[in-house]
């Protein structure tokens, strides 16, 4: 089968970086689906992932997280999906990922493909709606039917992948008073179209505070500012990892609780209630279908290919994405 791969972790403009692939296709046991991969959305994990270091690998490694696309086989234990299902999923980091025609999935993490949306839209959803829909109402307890409606949030980095689905969960489920931030025209206007009230430009000091923080940027770099920032018994949601030490004590005159979020922590270590994440995207899909969430899908970059998928993790790393960047179908 056709893939996009790497063996060494080389910087995006080196043309080994990423590679046009061809491998064998796998085969599913248990309660993995084998999809034939019709779309795919980027993320900066996969630039991440990407990023170079010393190491060789001797078979290829595939990235890729989020897809969507057709069930073409299920493993023997399936009983959530069966080929023919077009299904929509964010992966796992300890697996091969979507940058090939056919991927293994545990359909425990696996949710059906919106209706309404066609395949490049629903790659868009997946792993930024796990993200916000887990770190805010899974890990910050922030109600999604209302009962906290009217606290304020303020979203650190609104327009990118998660700033987007973000807005409209505190907007339309949890109903919060929303500001995003964002420091372009562009970017302004997409946070206001999803449904933001208000905007703050994130390269100048923030002002006021709120009763939620969302940080979808470095943690480190804003995590001085979550003490003015933050409300008296408030919370603080971060989903980038802290690469230096932090000071807990700043935190505490205001009571100001930290939740952490990982989107992976489920798949990773295969938690007893990984089918949250099936059950998660269905609702998602459900919200979708209903017209209370939209997508947000900003680019289709085209064909699934090395050189494409090179353009989108350049375009990722310069930080300044609208929404989520999509490829789709085969070279
Ligand atoms: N823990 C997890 O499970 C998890 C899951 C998903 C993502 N993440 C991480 O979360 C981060 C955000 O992911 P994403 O997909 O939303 O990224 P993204 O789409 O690449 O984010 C791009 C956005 O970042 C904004 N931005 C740039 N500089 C900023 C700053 N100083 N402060 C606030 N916002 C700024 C840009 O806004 P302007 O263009 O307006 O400047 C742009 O809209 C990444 O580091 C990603 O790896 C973690």
């Amino acid at each position: 089968m056709k893939a996009v791969g790497l063996y060494k972790y080389l910087p995006i403009d080196h043309p080994e970086s990423l590679l046009d692939l061809e491998i064998d296709t796998p085969a599913p046991a248990g309660r993995d689906l084998l999809v034939g991969v019709k779309a795919i959305s980027v993320n900066p994990v996969d630039t991440k992932r990407r990023a170079p270091k010393d190491l060789v690998e001797k078979t290829p490694k595939i990235l890729g997280f989020d897809a969507s696309g057709i069930v073409e086989a299920a493993g023997p234990d399936c009983t959530l999906f069966k080929p023919g299902d077009p299904v929509s999923y964010a992966g796992s980091v300890i697996r091969q990922g979507s940058n090939s025609e056919f991927q293994l999935v545990d359909e425990r993490i696996v949710g059906r493909k919106p209706a309404s949306l066609p395949f490049p839209d629903a790659a868009a959803l997946p792993l930024t709606t796990l993200t916000a829909w887990e770190l805010m109402f899974d890990r910050m307890g922030i109600s999604k039917t209302g009962a906290n409606a009217g606290k304020s949030v303020l979203i650190l980095g609104g327009a990118g992948g998660v700033g987007s689905i973000a807005i409209q969960l505190a907007k339309k489920l949890a109903k919060l008073k929303v500001t995003a931030s964002a420091s372009r025209p562009e970017s302004i206007a997409w946070c206001k179209s999803l449904g933001a009230d208000e905007t703050v430009d994130h390269n100048r000091p923030i002002e006021g505070e709120y009763d939620y923080v969302l940080c979808f940027s470095s943690s480190d770099a804003y995590w001085s500012s979550f003490p003015k920032i933050t409300r008296p018994q408030g919370k603080v949601g971060m989903i980038v990892r802290t690469m230096k030490p932090v000071d807990l004590s700043i935190l505490h005159d205001k009571s100001i609780a930290v939740c952490l979020e990982g989107m992976f922590t489920r798949s990773t270590f295969q938690t007893p209630d990984m089918e949250a994440q099936h059950k998660l995207l269905e609702e998602t899909a459900g919200l979708i279908e209903a017209g209370v969430l939209k997508g947000t899908m900003t680019q289709n970059l085209g064909k699934i290919d090395a050189a494409n998928l090179r353009r989108a993790h350049q375009m990722i790393e310069n930080g300044h994405v609208t929404g989520k960047l999509v490829l789709e179908g085969w070279r």
